[in-house]
């Protein structure tokens, strides 16, 4: 890791477009890409697959350290567990949950930190997740943290699942998503908090372009 390379990170729950922001600035940039919610979401369903207990944090630190990762550099969003292409498997319900699940184990995320500060390399690095700019990255050069309301994340994410054919139950999808937020607020170790100097954006009553406008003008402004 070299910390003369510049990070910015981009925080926020789900729903708000981070990812999407994220890759955009990433790809405008020339910058590498840490998505950090997709090491969670692998620990996740490693976990399921080898049966390991969610309640033994040592064996779920040990499991995420000897895991196999590989993030495709050619096709994005592809990522092979152990040579295995969990790519879809990771963005099913149960994926998230099991995400939110590990993310609330100490040891986890003890065990997944190295792994994300070996993204750090020249020219810069974009880190989308919950936790970048307050514990990953303290020392990024710009910290953004995307926000919207819960009702409008979760038509967001019920538009994009009936776009796909997939079918879904607005009120349980708004109900899934609080219970996500609240595990991720309020575990005791890197809690979902904007850091005391990210940039604070609320989506709810922005299009995804008046977002990506906003979010480019803070990155120029910041690397100029
Ligand atoms: O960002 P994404 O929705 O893929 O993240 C899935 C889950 O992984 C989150 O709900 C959160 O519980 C966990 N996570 C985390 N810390 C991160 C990124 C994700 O705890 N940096």
């Amino acid at each position: 890791m070299d910390s003369s390379v510049p990070v910015i990170a981009v925080d926020g729950p789900s729903g708000t477009g981070k990812g999407t922001i994220a890759a955009h600035i990433a790809q405008t940039l020339g910058f590498h890409l840490l998505d950090s919610g997709a090491l969670y979401r692998i620990l996740g369903i490693a976990v399921l697959k080898s049966g390991t207990d969610l309640n033994d944090g040592p064996a779920v630190a040990e499991l995420a350290s000897s895991l196999d990762i590989a993030f495709s550099p050619t096709e994005p969003g592809v990522v092979l567990l152990n040579g295995e292409d969990v790519s879809v498997q990771i963005r099913t319900d149960e994926g998230s949950d099991m995400a939110s699940r590990v993310g609330a184990i100490p040891e986890a995320r003890q065990a997944l930190m190295q792994r994300q500060l070996d993204f750090r390399k020249s020219p810069g690095l974009v880190a989308d997740g919950r936790d970048m700019g307050t514990v990953v990255f303290p020392d990024a050069l710009l910290k953004i943290y995307l926000t919207a309301s819960p009702e409008e994340r979760a038509r967001r994410r019920y538009k994009q699942l009936i776009d796909k054919g997939i079918g879904a139950i607005l009120p349980a999808l708004l109900q899934d998503l609080k219970e996500r937020d609240a595990r991720d607020s309020e575990r005791k170790i890197s809690p979902l908090i904007p850091a005391s100097d990210a940039i604070v954006l609320d989506t709810t009553e922005l299009s995804e372009e008046q977002v990506t406008e906003r979010v480019m003008k803070l990155v120029h402004t910041a690397l100029n």
